[in-house]
């Protein structure tokens, strides 16, 4: 239990890596605040969680409405007395080349995945500093280090994320709290199900390991940069991708 009295912020939990990581902390004892804008579905993930004997609180919110994100931060505050993890997983992809992406699809696509996890990351950082404690894990993606055919949006977004995490890492780390990047490669979510069979195909061969990852195996190592074990890292790109990029 190596988590016991540690209360976990994820966003994006009501399903997929968000989910796998909401079960992953519950396990290790902490309490899981779960925000997503699916209500339905995350209230069966909640309840789920339950009955396992996980702590399990659900707040329907969009990540990209900074008054949303400030509410559910301040009732979680209020409710739970403190936030020790802050992991900032809602992201969304909206595929297309560069030449045909429409405007929304660019704004959207930054808006969820970038400016998404700065409204958490501010909103959380305050009562961080304050406790002078906090791990804050942001989802980027292997697309937002090598760049992807049609993704000119997403990478952007995540190699955003990126560059983001090390400039806060940099600002907050006298203060106990860390800041860290795990970078996805191609894992069996809802994300990469929507890809057609030779695209999957196409990419099962680039992955020097031949498969797609699992969810709890990229919840496994944020739960490692939240732990102890990683007090002296921070600013860092963990990448899980079955050596998909190296
Ligand atoms: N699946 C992969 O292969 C893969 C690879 C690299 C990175 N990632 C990243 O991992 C994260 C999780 O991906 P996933 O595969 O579980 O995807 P998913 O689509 O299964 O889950 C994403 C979750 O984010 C939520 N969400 C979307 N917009 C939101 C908003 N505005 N406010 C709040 N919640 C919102 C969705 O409702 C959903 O529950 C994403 O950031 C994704 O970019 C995934």
């Amino acid at each position: 239990m190596i988590f016991k009295e540690k209360v976990t912020l994820i966003t994006g939990a009501s399903q997929g890596i968000g989910e796998a990581i909401a079960e992953e902390f519950g396990r290790a004892g902490a309490t899981v605040v779960l925000v997503d804008i699916q209500k339905g579905k995350l209230d069966q993930v909640a309840s789920r969680l339950a009955g396992m004997g996980i702590r399990a609180i659900a707040y329907e919110a969009d990540v990209t409405k900074s008054s949303q994100v400030t509410e559910v931060t301040e009732e979680a505050i209020k409710s739970q007395g403190r936030i020790d993890h802050l992991i900032n997983n809602a992201g969304i992809t909206r595929d297309s080349l560069l030449l045909r992406m429409k405007e929304e699809d660019w704004d959207s696509v930054v808006g969820v995945n970038l400016k998404g996890s700065f409204n958490f990351t501010r909103a959380v950082l305050k009562h961080m500093f304050s406790a002078r404690y906090g791990r804050i894990v942001n989802i980027s993606s292997v697309v937002g280090l090598m760049g992807n055919f049609g993704q000119s949006n997403y990478a952007a977004s995540k190699a955003g994320l990126i560059g983001f995490s090390k400039s806060v890492a940099r600002e907050v780390a006298t203060r106990g709290i860390t800041v860290n990047c795990v970078a996805p490669g191609y894992i069996g979510t809802s994300m990469t199900e929507k890809l057609s069979q030779d695209v999957q195909k196409a990419f099962l061969e680039i992955i020097p390991m031949r498969r797609f990852g699992l969810p709890v195996e990229v919840a496994r190592v944020v739960k490692f940069l939240c732990s102890e074990d990683a007090a002296y890292i921070t600013g860092q790109v963990i990448n899980v991708n079955g050596g998909m990029y190296m």
